[in-house]
């Protein structure tokens, strides 16, 4: 059984933490929906203020729903399309503020204020990326950001 012990200390250090259960959980394990499914329902449970974590998966078109937690979520989106397809597309993270001022912003929750997009890319192949939505404006900050760059690194390490 998985016992998640509570964040403590600086936001890096929290982010430190969170990797090491993130490794924990996906050592020795190379299934990529199993290692997303967990993923998810780690940062859901550990992170305060997020109401929607997961996966979209790129399946050579457009990018489909995969592992989360939260509310059911819209199933595909294209690459021309959300915060997700703009993460996707242009291999960059998304770090939106306010959601409300993001042209093509698709609402699933709608109670999602603010949105993180980490992109997922094995070497030039994209995979797809890791979402992070919250009810709270601003809740992301460039340490978030650069938190969950780490695990989603982490998670893409287990493809290889
Ligand atoms: N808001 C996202 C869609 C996915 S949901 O947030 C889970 C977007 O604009 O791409």
């Amino acid at each position: 059984m998985f016992t998640s012990s509570a964040l403590s200390g600086s936001k890096s250090e929290q982010y430190a933490q969170l990797l090491a259960q993130a490794r924990a959980l996906m050592h020795g394990e190379r299934d990529r929906i199993a290692n997303a499914a967990n993923l998810s329902a780690l940062i859901y449970h550990s992170l305060a203020d997020v109401n929607w974590a997961g996966f979209y998966f790129y399946d050579g078109t457009e990018l489909v729903v995969g592992p989360f937690q939260g509310l059911p979520a819209c199933i595909r989106i294209p690459l021309s399309k959300g915060v997700c397809g703009a993460a996707a597309s242009t291999g960059h993270s998304q770090r939106i503020d306010d959601v409300d001022t993001f042209p093509g912003h698709i609402p699933c929750d709608s109670a999602s204020r603010s949105e993180l997009v980490v992109p997922l890319f094995a070497g030039a192949e994209l995979i797809g990326v890791l979402d992070l939505d919250s009810s709270k404006r601003a809740r992301f900050d460039t340490e978030d950001q650069a938190g969950m760059e780490a695990i989603a690194d982490a998670w893409l390490e287990t493809l290889r």
